[in-house]
């Protein structure tokens, strides 16, 4: 155990310690309190066999009822900040119109309990959960989905924007281009490149008008992006390696971190997409809005690198555009995995990025919004003591000692969440893997017991560092 003179890794006074979730995964009572529909309860009615185990998001980790006690515990272990989003369909049933007042009820409630607890609230507006009545309009792919967002993001600064100083218009909002419109992991399971680059375009306009409706209202405090930033590793310095690097870090990394942070999309970027006949439909001044509108704060996700190589094959030419088409992955022999989520455990990508930021981003003021290991069948560590989950422990420690050594370099962090307090909902993997703080019992009541890391964690905050 540690003790103050044991700390070696010491951060900064104020530093934001705590974790991240969203609405969908955790709060359940999906058609309680005047809650209408989002795509996720729609797509399980329709698909469940696609859901591990055949579980829905319905009664997900019951936070709708339970907050209180959660926010309690929260404190107990030591958080002085959470982060979580709204659900758009329980404010707004149908996406649009009129408000849901039991909606904007319950997040007073879980807005003034965090404060209570002297825990600030890190509000996130959009989390993967479309209004199914707005999807069945368009969603991001329609002009209508953005300018519903844009009133929805108004309320929500006017509801709670005297007590919410941090604030988020998307987490990850490349996740619902590529699952929803590329690779079929999200509703509405398209393979379609073209409406993959409206709905991209479209979100991060939503965002710039978001972030200028926040600005414009003058709540005097801070509005930026969450975004899932893995680094790009070449397999060899071989030209061909390097560019299927650069590739694919101008899709999944730069499509949305540069206009977000610079107000500008990559050059080559739109370049492909104009000789490829793929761009977006733009109107006058939408361009002007996302130069004029950038974050004041970036969240940042990390969980795994991204190794690549040049492609083994040509492409076959009539095959549906998509972004492999200019690079292969790479497994890199001897590569550390997480085998239940299957994803490569790389503690320096953390380090990596946040130089990058540091070096070609103006250093701009940014947390580490989400980092976190999900591991299947946690109960089988269970003692006495709860589950002994040192694998937790390890990770977080090694993604701290980067981040740390990061901001020895200069990095600009501000925070750390982990992704998540209790074990929650996670999308098609339903409860397969629990990334926990806190372990959830869904055989008896959803029952929430402390794990090790929980425990560690709390010391960590207690002694700011490790
Ligand atoms: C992030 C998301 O991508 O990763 C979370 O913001 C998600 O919503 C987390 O739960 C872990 O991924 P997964 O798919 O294992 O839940």
């Amino acid at each position: 155990m540690m003790n103050s003179g044991g700390v070696i890794h010491r951060f900064p006074k104020d530093f934001w310690w705590g974790t991240a979730t969203s609405a969908t995964q955790i709060e359940g009572a999906a058609d309680v309190g005047g809650k209408g529909p989002n795509i996720w309860d729609y797509w399980f009615e329709l698909e469940s066999h696609r859901f591990f185990n055949q579980v829905g998001p319905g009664n997900a980790s019951r936070f709708y009822e339970n907050y209180e006690e959660d926010i309690e515990r929260m404190k107990e272990l030591g958080h002085n900040s959470f982060r979580f989003s709204l659900s758009w369909s329980r404010l707004f049933p149908e996406g649009q119109g009129e408000v849901n007042e039991q909606g904007v009820d319950f997040y007073n409630r879980v807005i003034d309990k965090l404060i209570a607890c002297g825990i600030q609230p890190f509000v996130n507006l959009y989390h993967f959960d479309m209004p199914l009545a707005l999807q069945q309009r368009g969603g991001w792919e329609s002009r209508e989905g953005v300018e519903a967002y844009r009133m929805y993001a108004q309320e929500c600064f006017a509801r709670f924007g005297d007590r919410v100083k941090y604030w988020f218009t998307h987490n990850e909002p490349i996740v619902p281009v590529e699952g929803g419109y590329l690779y079929d992991f999200h509703y509405p399971n398209l393979m379609d490149f073209q409406k993959a680059v409206q709905v991209a375009f479209h979100s991060i306009l939503a965002s710039a008008q978001a972030i200028q409706a926040y600005h414009e209202g003058g709540y005097g405090g801070k509005v930026g992006i969450i975004l899932n930033l893995s680094p790009s590793y070449p397999r060899s310095q071989h030209p061909a390696d390097l560019r299927a690097a650069r590739w694919a870090d101008l899709f999944f990394n730069r499509s949305f971190l540069d206009p977000s942070v610079k107000g500008e999309f990559p050059e080559e970027l739109v370049n492909l997409l104009a000789e490829t006949n793929h761009l977006p439909k733009v109107e006058e001044g939408d361009l002007e809005t996302i130069r004029m509108n950038t974050v004041d704060l970036l969240g940042v996700n990390y969980y795994q690198p991204r190794r690549v190589k040049a492609k083994e094959h040509l492409p076959h030419p009539e095959a549906p555009f998509m972004p492999d088409r200019f690079f292969d992955p790479y497994e890199m022999p001897g590569r550390r995995m997480n085998p239940y989520r299957g994803w490569e455990i790389y503690e320096k990508g953390i380090y990596d990025l946040l130089l990058d930021l540091k070096e070609n981003y103006g250093n701009i003021e940014c947390y580490i919004s989400e980092n976190g290991m999900g591991v299947e069948d946690e109960e089988r560590f269970r003692t006495e003591e709860g589950i002994q989950d040192d694998y937790r422990i390890d990770f977080i420690r090694e993604h701290l000692r980067w981040i740390h050594r990061a901001m020895e370099k200069g990095a600009h962090v501000k925070g750390y969440h982990l992704w998540t307090f209790m074990d929650n909902w996670s999308w098609t993997n339903a409860y397969k893997n629990r990334y926990g703080l806190v372990a959830v019992d869904l055989e008896n009541n959803c029952k929430r017991t402390v794990k090790k890391s929980g425990l560690w964690f709390k010391e960590v905050i207690a002694q700011n560092g490790f």
